[in-house]
């Protein structure tokens, strides 16, 4: 996960308590949002007009993609809670869906934002997006050391001796991927 960018200076359990304190922020915030449109003296939004996507009386496609997002975050923030009830791969296929949560509110907020055009919100965009294409950038990097180490470690394991020449290498490293990874290697540690 990218959190691990900020093991040097915080505690691992710190960071995944803020993790998920972020989302329920989030969660709350779009609760706000949520509560603001059913006022609005202007276009006032009814319960079903916010909840189902695409009868919006204002731009019917961009808010239905704002709601699709809005479901979207409240998925990846309930398999915090129900984390020890469902698989690892499960809770890391749910945790995708975060990336299309953001495109959908990115675009939403984009396309249906009256004050888009606004200094202040451009750069609310372009700073998220950077922060994203940051963090996806430092996770893939992380991720392809990581898969080199436990290769290596694989390798030795196996009770090879020292590599000498190339061809002795692809062999034995072939023969050690060949061993499906265990749960334990494939769980992060600590807490999540
Ligand atoms: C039930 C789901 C949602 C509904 C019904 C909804 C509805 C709307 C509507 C009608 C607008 C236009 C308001 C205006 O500009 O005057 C808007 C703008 C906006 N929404 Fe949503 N939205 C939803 C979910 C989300 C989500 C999930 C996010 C972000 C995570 C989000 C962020 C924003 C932002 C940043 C704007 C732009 C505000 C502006 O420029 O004035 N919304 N939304």
């Amino acid at each position: 996960m990218s959190s691990k960018i900020f093991d040097r200076v915080l505690h691992r359990t710190f960071t995944f308590d803020f993790h998920e304190f972020i989302s329920l922020l989030s969660i709350g915030f779009l609760i706000l949002h949520i509560v603001i449109l059913t006022g609005d003296q202007y276009m006032p939004y009814s319960i079903a007009q916010i909840l189902i996507p695409f009868i919006s009386p204002y731009r019917p496609v961009w808010v239905g993609v704002g709601v699709i997002s809005f479901y979207l975050i409240l998925l990846v923030s309930v398999t915090f809670y129900i984390r020890s009830r469902i698989t690892m791969k499960a809770f890391r296929v749910i945790h995708w869906a975060s990336f299309i949560a953001y495109i959908t509110a990115a675009a939403h907020s984009i396309f249906s934002g009256t004050d888009s055009p606004l200094a202040m919100s451009e750069l609310m965009y372009v700073g998220t997006f950077l922060v994203i294409v940051f963090m996806t950038a430092y996770w893939l990097l992380t991720l392809r050391s990581q898969k080199g180490a436990q290769t290596s470690r694989g390798y030795y394991l196996s009770g090879a001796a020292q590599p000498t020449d190339q061809s002795t290498r692809t062999h034995t490293v072939t023969a050690s991927t060949r061993t499906p990874p265990t749960r334990k290697l494939d769980a992060p540690s600590g807490r999540r």
